[in-house]
């Protein structure tokens, strides 16, 4: 086990009678931006649930920094530094409320994993910020989007769990997004888990990809190793 990263050993998660994910291990450090990729219903975001706490794992181990997560809350979870964008941004933001206002809620409860100012989130999402006024409810998908990874990040986790943050994003945003993430990255060593079906955008910028099938690791590499996307496809 390594001391600094977050770790899933021998994660098995149940539905009921049926296993949806089985003996999956995986490992995010600071600084790095690893992606999660499979078909649909291949078990990404219940292991991203798992991880957060939404879920219980019924086999394995869940460590943040060395400590154990099992017996913590999601929200404990998220108060010691652990970070999620749920799937398409839903539910991160209160609706009635502006843009403005979710983001002061967002500082009001940043645990101090990381130092990240209100100007650096802005300088990653130019467009969000054009929009402080208006309410949460009435901003388009993408820029829901913006807003739901803005608020994780003046959080300031230590790890950020992303579930397919580029749906509804126009191709052009989806390129800024994955740039963006990797800046998070970078600047602020946040250890990123991105689940992702845009995989030559998760290719561009993880330093390493997981392929999980059927619940199942199947395998990990370096982008450098594949050669295209069809190539990737053919793996899983
Ligand atoms: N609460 C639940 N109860 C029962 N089955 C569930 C539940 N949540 C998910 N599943 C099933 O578990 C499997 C894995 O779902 P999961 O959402 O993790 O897949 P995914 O890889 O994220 O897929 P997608 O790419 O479509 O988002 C699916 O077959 C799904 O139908
Ligand atoms: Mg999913």
């Amino acid at each position: 086990m390594t001391a600094d990263s977050l770790e899933a050993r021998h994660v098995t998660v149940r539905y009921g009678d049926r296993t949806v994910l089985q003996d999956c291990s995986l490992e995010v450090t600071p600084g790095e931006l690893v992606a999660l990729v499979g078909h649909n219903g291949a078990g990404k975001t219940t292991m991203l649930r798992a991880i957060s706490g939404l879920v219980s794992a019924s086999d394995g181990t869940l460590t943040m920094n060395g400590e154990d997560l099992r017996g913590l809350s999601p929200s404990r979870r998220a108060r010691h530094g652990l970070g999620m964008v749920p799937d398409a941004g839903r539910g991160a933001a209160f609706a009635p409320l502006t843009v403005r206002e979710n983001l002061r809620i967002a500082q009001d409860l940043a645990t101090g994993g990381i130092k990240v100012t209100y100007e650096e989130v802005q300088g990653l999402f130019p467009p969000l910020f054009e929009h402080l006024e208006n309410a949460a409810g009435d901003l388009s998908g993408g820029e829901r989007q913006m807003l739901a990874i803005a608020m994780s990040l003046l959080r300031e986790p230590k790890y950020l769990l992303l579930d397919e943050p580029s749906v509804g994003l126009a191709p052009l945003l989806v390129k800024d997004a994955m740039s963006a993430l990797r800046n998070v990255v970078d600047t602020f060593g946040i250890g990123v888990l991105l689940v992702e079906q845009n995989v030559q955008a998760a290719l561009r910028v993880a330093d390493r990809i997981v392929v999980l099938k059927n619940g199942e690791f199947l395998r990990e590499f370096a982008p450098s190793e594949i050669e295209s996307v069809h190539e990737l496809w053919e793996l899983f």
